[in-house]
């Protein structure tokens, strides 16, 4: 092989060319190379060959650029604050591009879509043109290619969809089919979820690769040679459906040891002048082929793959192209010596294609890669809870995304630029994108990083919340100003706390009707509450709690909250007018001392302990079921890494308490309660730093457990990790259940592990797994479902018992790079963060639990959005409004609907069913998209794929054989009319739908 600068060269002469053949058309007869720029070789057709009876060594160069970690996303991309950590993806790219031209055998993978964004905007006509040829020839390639390489453990499959949607957009539309990626690309991420696999299948990806897994896993597949297999990630899916191929890198992200030419590095450069004293090509080759060899030893064919990069490397790319040249030069002139091993440039979409080719079967893998341990003490399950608090804005904010884009559809270009200005949903879904990344909802960025991540996202919800009042203004005729109450969790409301007339608006962004509690601050003791039809509601007026008053500080100083609940249409809105009652006597509930014996409405009763003031036992009074259930808080005392067995401390990713049994926080809650026809409230403190409300209201299903915990006080030098734990009378077997990233449900079992033997060494962090929506423990009559509002670490430690993690305050760094103790404090709490958050509980048959569940998880996900408007509107409001001419059937859920183009909308319809899950719901369901919508003309229909960069008639994927067949596969399940479209259990189906307004 030769070093050539030809390449650029050529370049121009084919410029020049090409103009030519522009104005002398067909006359001129194509010379060489002109063909080669127009016909498009990307992908698996520009490929370099490989040589079959060797070991063929696949050199990935690449880069892995976290959006946001130790720096914000905007400091890696400029290469700002270097102080920090070296890193400037600007450069980075830069420099590959120039390097990449020089030698056209060279390759080179990008992952992160967010910061390619930001650097094509800033080339040149020019510039983008050469990029474009490099990624028609294959020698730049998109891989993975979302907005940001995701979170597995703490993030929710809607946006973890919507960024991947994002990217890839950017990418088909800028470069078309070259640049839409084979390969799915999650190298960094600490642990792995099924869904995740799914997703991807559903996306068209043909393989995936990531670098961590837990060590015993490793070793046990290093020993079986089953570190590449089929991922069969879907219970209800019919294969070959959410079939992924799955490889696991040989060496993390990272190059061999001593093979690491980046400016980063130390290792030594090739020596290759023989004049030279230190002279070491045969040195790096004899040690290259050792490292080749033993890594074939665990691989099943004669490829094996090396990642040439790591974190932010390539910003001189010479460094690394320059001496990997040299290393395939003399490599494979060994070759004429008789080795046997051949090195190449290559891609992981090239890999997989060899792989592919060689035509074998791998073994199945049905369950996850959760939770993940790089060494005995070591369980990477502390960042399932890390900043709790940013865990549940991400989640509120999507949720406001999702109403932002159904807004925008529904109001029409009125809602972009109106009454209140311009609005968007683009700064929004930006940000919530940036927000998927492994270090973002992750917890695991510093602190700096992680308040940037939600100034993003509260700077696209102010973008959002324009776009929302117009919208709301034209579909209502009354653009009288808007206001929204983001801390209304806390009582906080300047609104409602000062005034005597307002109305509330109330937008469900689910597809069916919803009843939903409203609480707002006020100030007055007695109102009317009318609806849409002017009857008049039910509405109470509570004391605001003791704890309420403490969190929210001097933020707001409402003595009361009103309550009352509203009936939201689907997709729509309603208006609730609110006034205050002046002159009447007090009607404000206030608390009586201690708890009752038991609180119920017509579903639900909950039974306290009068001693203890805890919770004792919960009964379905439709089904007569009953239980013993006990709750309380408790706190792990967090190991400092001072203990002789190992120096590992608890941080940010790692969770590790240095003994196995909590600290309970107190045996008993002073407690006092609240009954009226409204609600109810039994209000439990347990110290200055937890407490809790156990609320039912009177039309719910569901108990509510809202608790407050903070601040940590660590004043005594220990780090805390505080759980709240549910011991039941349930007769559990060391099982217990969570969901995957919000959707599928996967058994989890005490000191097991479905693919290899288990040693356990940490039974409790060890025994924890992500929980993202929901948990429950069953035995065969009773089930006891927790709905989260936000991603959480939990286990079940003891049958019939089940905890989840709460928050954390550490006071040591835990040796995985942030650097930072996870200490939490913020201007408003600078005595430690206080955190709020709920859970809605439900008792019920294990066969039809999920008929409850999954509509409640829907509503804790996509929760109504309330906006207020002070004093009479005006007569013509309309004060009701439905996008949809009926409620989807229960079992379908509208996952997206969001403007595409100027006269197209994507939706996405999920059946959100398992297999088997309910005898009422888990059946193929069938939606007529024409009579879908109450203010649109469906005009046309195109199905696309999951992420909507494919066609979905054009997704073809590689097949993938597992070593044991299983049945049954895929029966075409046929749509009965071009308009209507079936649903299987857990399948989302993605459309352009080109639209009207009636
Ligand atoms: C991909 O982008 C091209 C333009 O580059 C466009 O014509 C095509 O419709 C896009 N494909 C999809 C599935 O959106
Ligand atoms: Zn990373």
């Amino acid at each position: 092989m030769t070093l050539c600068c030809f390449s650029n060269m050529t370049l121009i002469y084919q410029l020049i060319v090409a103009a030519l053949v522009l104005t002398l058309g067909e006359v001129l007869s194509f010379p060489l190379g002109l063909e080669k720029r127009d016909s498009v070789a990307c992908g698996y057709q520009s490929c370099h060959p490989t040589v079959p009876g060797m070991l063929n060594v696949h050199l990935v160069p690449h880069t892995h650029d976290d959006v946001g970690w130790l720096k914000t996303v905007d400091q890696y991309f400029y290469g700002d604050r270097n102080d920090i950590q070296h890193a400037g993806v600007q450069y980075i790219l830069d420099s590959v591009v120039d390097q990449l031209l020089k030698n056209p055998d060279r390759r080179f993978i990008y992952v992160e879509t967010a910061f390619f964004y930001r650097w094509w905007k800033q080339q040149s006509s020019s510039m983008q043109q050469t990029v474009k040829q490099l990624v028609n020839e294959g020698r730049l390639e998109f891989v993975n290619g979302g907005w940001c390489m995701s979170d597995e453990a703490a993030t929710h499959y809607s946006a973890v969809i919507d960024q991947m949607t994002l990217g890839l957009r950017f990418l088909n539309e800028t470069f078309g089919a070259c640049g839409r990626p084979r390969v799915a690309w999650h190298i960094d991420p600490f642990g792995h979820a099924r869904e995740h696999a799914s997703l991807f299948s559903q996306m068209g990806y043909d393989g995936f690769f990531f670098g961590r897994l837990d060590y015993q896993d490793r070793d046990s597949r290093r020993s079986k040679k089953e570190q590449e297999l089929l991922w069969r990630a879907s219970d209800s899916l019919p294969a070959p459906m959410a079939d992924l191929f799955t490889g696991i890198l040989p060496n993390g992200y990272n190059p061999p040891t001593g093979f690491c030419w980046d400016q980063l590095c130390n290792d030594p450069p090739i020596r290759d002048d023989p004049e030279l004293e230190d002279y070491n090509v045969d040195d790096v080759v004899q040690r290259f082929l050792q490292i080749a060899n033993k890594q074939a030893e665990v691989y099943k064919t004669n490829h094996i793959i090396m990642t040439m990069g790591s974190d932010f490397q390539y910003e001189n790319a010479n460094l690394w192209y320059k001496n990997l040249d040299k290393l395939l030069l003399h490599v494979n002139s060994q070759q004429a010596k008789g080795s046997k091993v051949n090195v190449l440039y290559s891609t992981p979409s090239c890999y997989l294609q060899e792989l592919h080719r060689a035509n074998r079967t791998w073994p199945l893998k049905m369950d996850d890669f959760f939770p993940y341990a790089d060494d005995a003490h070591n369980f990477w399950t502390g960042y399932f809870t890390s900043r709790p608090a940013l865990k549940r804005y991400e989640r509120i904010s999507n949720s406001n995304l999702q109403t932002c884009n159904q807004l925008e559809v529904l109001g029409g270009a009125a809602s972009r630029k109106g009454p209140f200005g311009e609005g968007d949903s683009q700064t929004l879904r930006k940000a919530m994108a940036v927000a998927q990344h492994h270090d973002a909802v992750s917890g695991t960025a510093k602190q700096h990083v992680t308040n940037d991540y939600a100034r993003k996202l509260a700077d696209g919800w102010q973008r959002c919340q324009v776009l929302v009042s117009n919208s709301l203004a034209s579909l209502s005729g009354s653009s009288a100003p808007r206001i929204y109450c983001d801390l209304l969790n806390v009582s906080v409301c300047p609104l409602t706390e000062s005034s005597k007339k307002f109305s509330v608006t109330v937008y469900n962004p689910l597809a069916r009707p919803v009843v939903w509690p409203v609480r707002l601050p006020v100030y007055g003791s007695a109102y009317l509450i009318k609806d849409p039809k002017g009857n008049s509601v039910d509405s109470q007026v509570l004391s605001v709690s003791k704890a309420t008053r403490e969190v929210r500080r001097n933020r707001g100083h409402a003595a009361n909250e009103l309550v009352f609940q509203v009936q939201a249409p689907p997709l729509g809105y309603t208006t609730y007018s609110v006034s205050s009652l002046q002159g009447r006597p007090s009607s404000a509930a206030s608390p009586k001392r201690g708890a009752p014996t038991s609180i119920q409405n017509k579903f639900l009763q909950v039974n306290f302990d009068p001693d203890t003031g805890l919770i004792s036992g919960l009964s379905n009074l439709e089904t007569k079921q009953s239980i013993n259930l006990t709750q309380n808080f408790y706190w792990y005392n967090a190991s400092d890494g001072k203990n002789s067995e190992s120096k590992q401390p608890s941080g940010a990713y790692i969770f590790r308490p240095n003994s196995t049994v909590p600290f309970v926080i107190s045996r008993v809650a002073q407690t006092e309660t609240i009954q009226t026809s409204v609600v109810q409230e039994v209000r439990q403190w347990f110290s200055p730093w937890v407490s809790q409300v156990v609320r039912l209201y009177a039309d719910s299903r569901a108990l509510e457990l809202e608790w407050t915990v903070g601040p940590l006080p660590v004043s005594d030098g220990l780090g805390k990790e505080v759980i709240t734990r549910l011991d039941s009378s349930i007769k559990t077997s060391e099982m217990f259940y969570t969901d995957s990233n919000g959707r599928e449900i996967l058994q989890r079992r005490k000191d097991f592990r479905p693919t290899w033997q288990l040693k356990q060494s940490e039974p409790i962090a060890g025994n924890y797994y992500p929980i993202n929506t929901r948990a429950f423990i069953k035995d065969d009559v009773d089930q006891l479902t927790v709905v989260t509002d936000r991603s959480q670490g939990g286990g079940s430690i003891q049958n019939g018992s089940l905890e989840i993690m709460l928050h954390r305050r550490l006071l040591y760094d835990d040796y995985r790079g942030v650097g930072e103790p996870l200490n939490e404090v913020s201007n408003i709490f600078p005595e430690g963060l206080v955190v709020r958050g709920r859970f809605m509980l439900s008792l019920d048959r294990p066969d039809s639990a999920a008929d409850i569940y999954r509509p409640l998880g829907q509503e804790e996900v996509l929760q109504p959005l309330l906006s207020f408007t002070d004093g009479d509107l005006n007569g013509n409001t309309q004060l009701e409004f439905t996008g949809l001419k009926a409620a989807l059937p229960p079992a379908v859920h509208l996952l997206t609907l969001s403007q595409w183009d100027a006269d197209s909308v994507l939706l996405r319809l999920e059946h959100q069913f398992q297999i088997s899950e309910s005898k009422l719901n888990s059946q193929p369901v069938t939606v007529n998209l024409q009579k879908l919508f109450s203010t649109l003309n469906v005009l046309g229909i195109s199905e696309l794929n999951l992420s909507a960069n494919q066609w979905k008639d054009e997704m073809t994927r590689l097949s993938w054989t597992p070593e044991k067949e299983e049945k049954p596969y895929l029966k075409i399940l046929e749509d009965p009319s071009a308009w209507e479209v079936t649903l299987r259990p857990m399948e989302i189906r993605t459309f352009l739908v080109r639209v009207s307004f009636k």
